[in-house]
């Protein structure tokens, strides 16, 4: 992984004077073309006041999971364990909302603002136990740079 190169373009993102939404979505398909593995790349955040996530921008097929409940999926549990969730076979978990056949594995990072979880970052891989540490200190890095735009 070509780590420097992957920082320099989110933080390119991050400085271009466009709206928030569209940052998001540069992210999302910057990621999602740039490492071959990462399948699906999208943003969840906290919907108001609910215990619920709620889909922001993504990049890969639409999914019909727009709204997951706290506690629910590899997502929602995330949502409540404030920690970084790194699944790298999805058959091996009971507690996760599948979006396909495709997809095999799933990394979530969560965001926090003021050491509060506002949101997260969720990639999914076509791929067995495609993820490393690199992964998870990159996209904890996307995380912390969304979370001054956000
Ligand atoms: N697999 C997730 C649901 C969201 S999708 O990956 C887009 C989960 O178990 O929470």
């Amino acid at each position: 992984m070509e780590t420097d190169f992957l920082k320099n373009n989110i933080l390119a993102i991050i400085k271009k004077s466009n709206s928030v939404d569209s940052k998001l979505q540069a992210i999302c398909d910057f990621l999602r073309q740039e490492i071959g593995y990462y399948d699906w790349v999208g943003f969840y955040f906290k919907n108001g006041d609910k215990d619920e996530l709620k889909l922001a921008q993504f990049a890969g097929e639409p999914t019909e999971h727009i709204i997951i409940p706290f506690g629910k999926g590899i997502c929602g549990q995330v949502a409540v364990s404030n920690q970084n969730f790194v699944v790298q076979d999805v058959q091996s978990h009971d507690n996760y909302i599948s979006c396909g056949w495709k997809v095999k594995s799933e990394i979530v990072i969560p965001i926090f603002i003021d050491g509060k979880n506002i949101g997260q970052i969720d990639i999914d891989s076509h791929t067995v136990n495609p993820f490393s540490e690199q992964d998870e200190l990159l996209l904890e890095f996307v995380c912390e740079q969304v979370s001054e735009i956000v």
